[in-house]
């Protein structure tokens, strides 16, 4: 079988004296939909952060396309993107413009025609020429998926992309993802607190709780082992057990 396309292995993330994120490990293979469950505050953004470069671990290994990230981080970079509510994009510029400085920062060719199709594809016309500083949550959240899809990763990171879509949206989204990652064999980590999405999109979930890996499975796994029949019992019945000390 193939390498996994990520590796990480004992993540750990300090702040001070408090430890975000404690000695996770786990793969994500190509092509696979990987989903990061936890109440909030279990450490999954600061994962997602790491492996996004955008912090730096205080221990662990990371590899990605069996590169190790710390020394191969440029050339990793340029083939991974993510969509996320913290990310901030220049308020003055308008989507366009937006998105044609990322296609620039990326060093892509036929950055107007690859706007065209993703502005089309996630309906995004309406305000395609509106200054971003006076976009609605759910037009922003649009406008941060479109500069994720529009680089053509091969490892995309969605942390919430659905958090302020309307049903419509967020189902288009939904397909979107899943259609690109059919055409293209794109891997993706996956969060949400929509239980029913996190179990229509993941290929296989990991549950994390104060920074440590609690269940990892299907979700039919997670659901048998813990002997409910939805996800969001389960969700329930660990966010509310103490993990041991
Ligand atoms: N820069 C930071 N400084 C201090 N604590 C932080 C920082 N970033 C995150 N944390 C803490 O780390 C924990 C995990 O946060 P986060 O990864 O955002 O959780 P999640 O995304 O699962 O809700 C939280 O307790 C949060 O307050
Ligand atoms: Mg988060």
């Amino acid at each position: 079988m193939a390498e996994p396309i990520v590796q990480v292995r004992n993540l750990t993330k300090r702040f001070g004296d408090f430890t975000a994120v404690d000695g996770v490990s786990f793969d994500i293979r190509q092509g696979e939909i990987l989903g990061l469950l936890g109440p909030n505050g279990a450490g999954k953004t600061t994962s997602i952060q790491m492996l996004l470069g955008l912090i730096t671990p205080t221990a662990g290994e990371i590899r990605i396309f069996g590169l190790p990230f710390d020394r191969h981080r440029e050339e990793i970079l340029g083939r991974v993107n993510f969509s996320s509510t913290y990310v901030s994009m220049p308020q003055a510029l308008t989507v366009e413009e937006n998105l044609r400085v990322v296609g620039k920062l990326y060093g892509m060719d036929r950055i107007t025609s690859r706007i065209d199709d993703i502005v089309k594809r996630l309906e995004m016309e309406e305000f395609r020429t509106k200054i971003t500083r006076k976009l609605s949550s759910g037009q922003m959240t649009r406008l941060s998926l479109a500069k994720a899809f529009l680089t053509a990763p091969k490892v995309l990171s969605l942390d919430e992309p659905t958090a302020s879509l309307d049903p419509d949206i967020a189902d288009k989204t939904r397909a979107l993802i899943k259609e690109i990652r059919r055409s293209t064999g794109l891997t993706v980590l996956y969060t949400s607190h929509n239980m029913r999405e996190m179990e229509e999109m993941s290929d296989r979930i990991i549950f994390l709780q104060r920074g440590r890996i609690v269940a990892e499975g299907t979700s039919e796994a997670i659901k048998a082992v813990y002997g409910e029949a939805d996800l969001e019992d389960v969700f329930l019945k660990l966010a509310r057990t103490k993990p041991r000390a």
